[in-house]
């Protein structure tokens, strides 16, 4: 592929590795050389290009949505309805519904339907702007349909423009014949799945539901420090009901992310901050769970630590696929500013998955991943609420999407 020029931008608005914050540019256009970013600038010069007229609109990174669970069967706006009826999330799962549920359909799906399923869920990630997107499994909880997960992940990240950061959620929860006998469990994911998963390379990443009723934190130190040792990135499920010391278990082992942390402590917060562990945030989940406890971003930005945000798409506890949503939610429940909430969903993002070095963000040398908008400046990507704004969408280089108008 030659170089590209994309002529009549609007305002692009990148991170900047060079000042360390976001940057604002007006009226430029930007250069690509295969799937690279050449240059940022004025009345570029460029022969034999192919020219994109931006016509007058906003440029930004494309989303990188740090945690997704994309992987199951069947959606459970059954559950909702309860939810809207006053039973908690928690009791749901409790009555057999929840994760469990999604886990029996997804053990009985034929794998073709299936995959067409995640598939779809996948492509709409990228009408939605999301170049990159983490996927969890989770919804296996047995060897057999944890590895099916994984392996069709791996399949789709080769055929899919979207690019997928696969990581093994095997402790999503226990199954029901494992609710008394949890060393059982863990011990099939220590010699049953990590093995496979670690030997295949079938997830970069290995994360625990941390949670009161769920994995206990040393049964999270357990599978997360077998992780590690087969040389796993390690990801945590952290604070999301209550605080039982998630976010300090993943600065102990040196997590990339703990997510969630609705409930979090000074102390949790404080040995982050030390160990550079990136915080995500999930206020959609908040917000689909009917909560007016968000998490304590604008706290944590002040302490010290590094925010990302995210969907946490899932058929539960947030069904969208919104980075849009997700930043109109981080201003406005959490307090963001709305170039912090920009920054928080395509570079720290990208820190968050140990891949800011080439993804999530427009600047020289790095992976040409962009979005060209249907506005013309940023503070119209959370105005437009519960709207989608993404009008091209490109990846490595190449229009991967486009939207109607
Ligand atoms: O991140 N908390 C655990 N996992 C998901 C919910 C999964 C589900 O309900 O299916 C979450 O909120
Ligand atoms: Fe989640």
């Amino acid at each position: 592929m030659g170089k590209v020029l994309i002529k009549n931008i609007s305002q692009l608005v990148t991170y900047d590795s060079k000042i360390k914050d976001m940057r604002v540019f007006d009226h430029v256009e930007l250069l690509i050389e295969s799937d690279t970013v050449i240059e940022i600038g004025r009345a570029l010069f460029c022969e034999d290009c192919l020219v994109v007229d931006a016509g007058h609109r906003l440029v930004t990174p494309g989303f990188v949505d740090p945690h997704t669970h994309p992987v199951f069967y069947s959606t459970r706006e059954d559950e909702f309805e309860m939810r809207v009826l006053g039973i908690s999330y928690m009791e749901i799962a409790r009555r057999g519904g929840g994760i469990l549920n999604s886990a029996k359909k997804l053990q009985m799906a034929d794998y073709n339907d299936l995959k067409e399923r995640v598939k779809k869920r996948l492509l709409n990630f990228l009408r939605f702007g999301v170049t990159t997107v983490e996927a969890k499994s989770g919804y296996g909880l047995d060897t057999d349909a944890e590895i099916k997960s994984l392996r069709m992940l791996k399949e789709l990240n080769s055929e899919l423009d979207i690019e997928i950061k696969p990581t093994f959620l095997g402790a999503h929860e226990y199954p029901l014949e494992f609710r008394n006998n949890h060393a059982g469990y863990i011990g099939k994911i220590l010699k049953e799945m990590l093995p496979v998963v670690a030997k295949e390379g079938l997830a970069e990443y290995c994360d625990v539901f941390c949670e009161e009723g769920v994995f206990s934190l040393d049964e999270s130190r357990t599978i997360l420090q077998a992780a590690k040792e087969l040389g796993l990135g390690l990801r945590i499920h952290a604070g999301e009901f209550k605080s039982i010391g998630g976010a300090k278990l993943a600065a102990e082992l040196g997590a990339r992310s703990a997510d969630h942390l609705v409930y979090v402590t000074d102390d949790e917060i404080e040995a982050m901050r030390k160990r550079g562990v990136v915080a995500v945030l999930l206020p959609a989940t908040t917000f689909f769970l009917g909560s007016d406890r968000y998490a304590p971003a604008k706290k944590m930005m002040e302490m010290g630590v590094e925010v990302a945000l995210s969907t946490d798409f899932n058929p539960g506890s947030s069904f969208t696929q919104s980075m849009q949503f997700v930043i109109t939610l981080a201003c406005i429940k959490m307090g963001m500013g709305i170039l912090e909430a920009l920054q928080a969903a395509t570079y720290n993002s990208a820190k968050s998955l140990g891949i800011e070095d080439r993804l999530g963000s427009i600047e020289k040398g790095k992976q040409a991943d962009f979005i060209i908008w249907k506005i013309d400046n940023y503070q119209s990507i959370p105005y437009y609420l519960a709207d989608n704004s993404v009008w091209k969408v490109f990846k490595n280089g190449k229009l991967v999407c486009e939207n109607s108008f």
